[in-house]
């Protein structure tokens, strides 16, 4: 992994956090990357050019033209660059940016650029909260661009929230690990993940038992996607009918609870990432009948003991496992699902609610929303394979913090 020799073209615009980006420049020179700084007129209030060109030792550009007269073109600039970077972004710039407001040298080389684009956001709570803004990063999304959420923390207003830039070193790390080849396929080699899926079944007697709807397509997609990224994947499915044609996948079937909680327990040592998408039964009868019951009485009283809980198990054994739950809710969706993550010692979860159309059980697509004890982030109805995609996507950015 090297950004070595690599052209980075970073776009400042007029934020508190420019600051920061002295440590972004230091960053990419020492580990030998080009670096070229263009501001908005704006930038210059919190910055200087005059520092962002010592660290970068190019001159900084602000205007369509130098003093002197000459031309600052933003074309050759944009097609320079292997990868643009707009940090700090501020909330004007976004919005200019995905609504093609091109009024200064910032927004015309973005629009002349054809390099993958990093927006790295920082506002105060409010504004990061503000649909317009919400609305302006989906639009980012969807051009392509890749967002590096703002962090949660102390802002410059004094308020507490979501807003901060994200860390230089974050942003590094995030476009170091785009920027290599190898990892842009291959970003889960050398990881193992865990993934349980499907329903269990708790049998009543030979002939019966009590399960649920899952189909375990989320799971299925989950492992398939982690396969291509490189990693080894361990998948373990209660009943289900999907089917997995990759053979690097390692496919183990399971009935009930317990046997899914034994078969985790023989892997969970060697897994780097554990995610648990099985709609686990939470309660298996007493006792199972040896033989099928028949129909004699009026009524019939099954006594149900709890299962274990497998991901909270593995939440309480954790030792260097990157843990993502799933919480499938009718109700107080996002405060159950935060519940769990803190009750079940979770790094990550992902909630669907029955409330959205087209989410959950059964269904080819999935509507969710990613917590973590800081961030959250709400995504569109996607197919399933695609939902798989940006679990995935979440989870490595959050590794590389
Ligand atoms: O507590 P709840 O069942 O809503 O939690 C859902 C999450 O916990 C899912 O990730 C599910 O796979 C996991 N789970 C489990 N074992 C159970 C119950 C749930 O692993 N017995």
């Amino acid at each position: 992994m090297s950004v070595s020799g690599k052209k980075i073209l970073i776009a400042v615009s007029g934020g508190i956090a420019g600051y920061k980006i002295h440590f972004l420049i230091r960053d990419f020179v020492k580990k030998g990357a080009e670096v070229q700084v263009i501001m908005t007129p704006d930038a210059e209030n919190f910055v200087t050019k005059l520092s962002l060109s010592t660290l970068s030792k190019k001159p900084v550009y602000s205007d369509f033209y130098s003093d002197n007269g000459t031309w600052n073109s933003h074309v050759e600039m944009a097609l320079w660059a292997d990868v643009m970077i707009v940090t700090p972004c501020t909330a004007n710039t976004l919005s200019k940016m995905v609504h093609g407001m091109c009024d200064n040298l910032v927004i015309a080389t973005y629009m002349s650029a054809k390099c993958p684009v990093f927006i790295a956001p920082a506002m105060d709570l409010d504004m990061y909260a503000h649909p317009s803004t919400k609305k302006n990063l989906e639009l980012a999304e969807s051009f392509g661009h890749i967002i590096i959420p703002a962090e949660n923390g102390e802002l410059a207003s004094g308020l507490i929230g979501q807003g901060r830039m994200a860390e230089p070193a974050t942003i590094f790390n995030t476009v170091e690990h785009y920027l290599s080849s190898d990892i842009q396929s291959r970003s889960l080699e050398g990881k193992t993940v865990l993934i349980t899926a499907g329903p269990t079944y708790e049998a009543i007697d030979p002939v019966r038992f009590i399960g649920n709807h899952s189909s375990g397509k989320m799971g299925f997609s989950l492992a398939e996607e982690a396969s291509k990224r490189g990693a080894k994947v361990i998948l373990i499915s209660g009943p289900s009918f999907q089917i997995i044609n990759d053979p690097n996948i390692e496919l183990y079937k399971v009935t009930s609870a317990k046997e899914m909680l034994a078969k985790v327990f023989e892997f969970y040592e060697s897994v780097d990432i554990g995610i648990a998408s099985a709609a686990v039964a939470d309660y298996a009868p007493k006792e199972v009948a040896k033989e099928k019951i028949k129909k004699n009485d009026e009524n019939l009283t099954i006594e149900l003991v709890k299962n274990p809980d497998i991901l909270k198990t593995m939440g309480e054994k954790k030792t260097h496992q990157f843990l993502v739950g799933f919480a499938l809710e009718t109700q107080n969706e996002e405060e159950n699902a935060k519940g769990k993550l803190e009750k079940k010692n979770l790094d990550m979860i992902v909630l669907n609610s029955l409330r959205d159309e087209g989410a959950g059980f059964k269904n080819d697509t999935n509507k969710i929303k990613i917590f973590t004890k800081t961030e959250k982030k709400e995504f569109n109805l996607k197919s399933k394979d695609e939902v798989a995609k940006d679990i995935l996507n979440f989870v490595e950015a959050q590794l590389l913090k």
